[in-house]
C-alpha cells in the first residue's frame, strides 16, 4: 500500500528545517548506502551531527501528530532522517533498502519507507520517486510538506532532476504490523469506522467494526 499523507509538515517547521539545513553541511551521499546501493546512489546528503539531529526531530514530531500516518504505517521504530539534496542530473538508480538498518539497540527492521518533500514540486524538474509493482510503475512528486509511505520491500528509484534542486528527507519504519497486507486491511477498516462514525455516531454497526479492528490489531501486531 503506497499511501501519500498532504501537509504533515506546516510552512512554519518547514521553515525551521530550511534554516537548519542552510547551516549543514552536504557530503555525498554514497557514504551511507548499502553496498549494491552505493553504486546507483548520486546525491548530496546532510552530516549526521546536532543540525541533522534536530531537524529530524521535527520531522518525527509532525509524523506522530499525523493521524493517517499512523493508521497506515503503525510505527513500533522510526529511524533518524536522511536529509538529500539531488540537483545536476543526479539521481537514485533501482535499489531495494536494506532490510536490516542500524545495530544493537537501534536495529530497525524496514518494513516502510517514507519520503517527505521539502520542496515545492514546480521548484525542480525530474526527481520522481518510481515506485514498481506487479501492476507496473508508479511515479510520486509531492508538494514541500508532503510524505509518501510505501513498503520497503519494493524496487525503486529517483528520476535524473533535470533542473533546481530536489530537497528531500527519508527513513525507514518498522511496524508493529510485519505483514503490508495486514497493514493494509486495518487501514481500510479503520478509515470505514471512521467514515461510518462521521455519519452516523456511535451506532452497533460501529461498534462491531471497532471490535474486529481492534482484535485483528491485537493479533497482528508485535510489540
Ligand atoms: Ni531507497
Amino acid at each position: 500500500m503506497i499511501v501519500p499523507i498532504a501537509n504533515v509538515l506546516d510552512a512554519e517547521t518547514l521553515g525551521k528545517i530550511r534554516e537548519l539545513l542552510e547551516q549543514g553541511t552536504f557530503i555525498d551521499g554514497r557514504q551511507t548506502a548499502g553496498w549494491h546501493a552505493r553504486q546507483v546512489k548520486n546525491n548530496a546528503q546532510l552530516q549526521s551531527g546536532e543540525t541533522a539531529r534536530q531537524a529530524s526531530a521535527l520531522i518525527h514530531q509532525a509524523l506522530a501528530r499525523s493521524a493517517v500516518f499512523n493508521a497506515a504505517v503503525r510505527p513500533r521504530h522510526i529511524r533518524p532522517m536522511l536529509f538529500s539534496q539531488y540537483s545536476g542530473g543526479q539521481d537514485y538508480g533501482a535499489h531495494v533498502d536494506d532490510a536490516l538498518m542500524g545495530s544493537g539497540e537501534s536495529l530497525t527492521r524496514s518494513d516502510v519507507s517514507l519520503t517527505v518533500f521539502l520542496g515545492d514540486a514546480e521548484s525542480y524538474d525530474g526527481g520522481e520517486l518510481v515506485i514498481e509493482g506487479t501492476g507496473g510503475e508508479q511515479s510520486f512528486k509531492l508538494d514541500a510538506g508532503s510524505v509518501i509511505t510505501y513498503p520497503s520491500n519494493t524496487l525503486h528509484y529517483v528520476a535524473p532532476v533535470t533542473s533546481g534542486t530536489r530537497e528531500v528527507a527519508v527513513t525507514w519504519v518498522q511496524s508493529l504490523v510485519r505483514d503490508p497486507a495486514h497493514r493494509e486491511m486495518l487501514f481500510d477498516l479503520d478509515t470505514a469506522r471512521r467514515s461510518l462514525f462521521q455519519r452516523e455516531g456511535k451506532s452497533r454497526e460501529f461498534d462491531l467494526i471497532s471490535k474486529t479492528h481492534a482484535n485483528l490489531l491485537r493479533q497482528w501486531a508485535e510489540t
